[in-house]
């Protein structure tokens, strides 16, 4: 069974979904650690509640990022981790962990890379008036969301679509594909 580790920085219903698939036995994985940089974060009361370990640091309280990275580095080690899942952790990952976890690093974003990088891709995608938008899991590399991709999917925006309701849907897929994408890398 692969070691993994999730970061994330905010609500955390990604994590629940692989939470979820990996304690129905759909993901053959122990979840070992939350990674999150956020101390306010809802996703650490979800931690909690399944038994799952936190690491939980604020950036300002380092000098750098190959700083803190070096501590989240540490905990990872100790905990055996062979694979990191990034959902919703709004950092760019620097080169300390690309270094350990080259081409062992995994993202979703909630658009059809390369549209819409970075923050607030949902809002990119509503002023862009654009149709079509969807999710993507990659792997990670230095660039912003620029990683070799590993799966897509296409969902449509209506013409009265609110960023809420957009929201909701690329949640939904979000919750379905990841898990099912985690699996087969896994
Ligand atoms: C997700 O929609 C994820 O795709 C996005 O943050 C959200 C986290 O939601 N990630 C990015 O935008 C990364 N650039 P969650 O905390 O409910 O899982």
């Amino acid at each position: 069974m692969k070691n993994i580790a999730i970061f994330a920085s905010g609500s955390g219903s990604n994590f629940q979904a692989i939470v979820d698939a990996v304690e129905k036995k759909e993901i053959q994985a122990n979840i070992r650690l939350l990674v999150c940089d956020k101390q306010e974060a809802y996703v650490i009361e979800r931690a909690k509640q399944h038994g799952i370990p936190s690491f939980v640091f604020t950036a300002s309280d380092y000098v750098s990022k190959h700083e803190f990275e070096q501590a989240i580095l540490k905990e990872l080690q100790a905990n055996e981790i062979e694979l990191i899942i990034l959902a919703g952790y709004m950092r760019l990952i620097g080169e300390t962990l690309l270094k350990s976890y080259s081409q062992r690093i995994v993202n979703i974003h909630p658009s059809l890379l390369p549209q819409f990088p970075g923050k607030d891709a949902i809002g990119q995608a509503l002023t862009a008036g654009v149709q079509q938008t969807g999710v993507t899991v990659h792997y990670v590399d230095e660039g912003m969301d620029t990683g070799p991709i590993i799966a897509q999917q296409e969902i449509s925006i209506a013409a009265n679509e609110t960023k809420e309701s957009l929201q909701e849907k690329i949640h939904a897929l979000e919750h379905v594909l990841y898990p099912k994408t985690i699996k087969t890398i896994i």
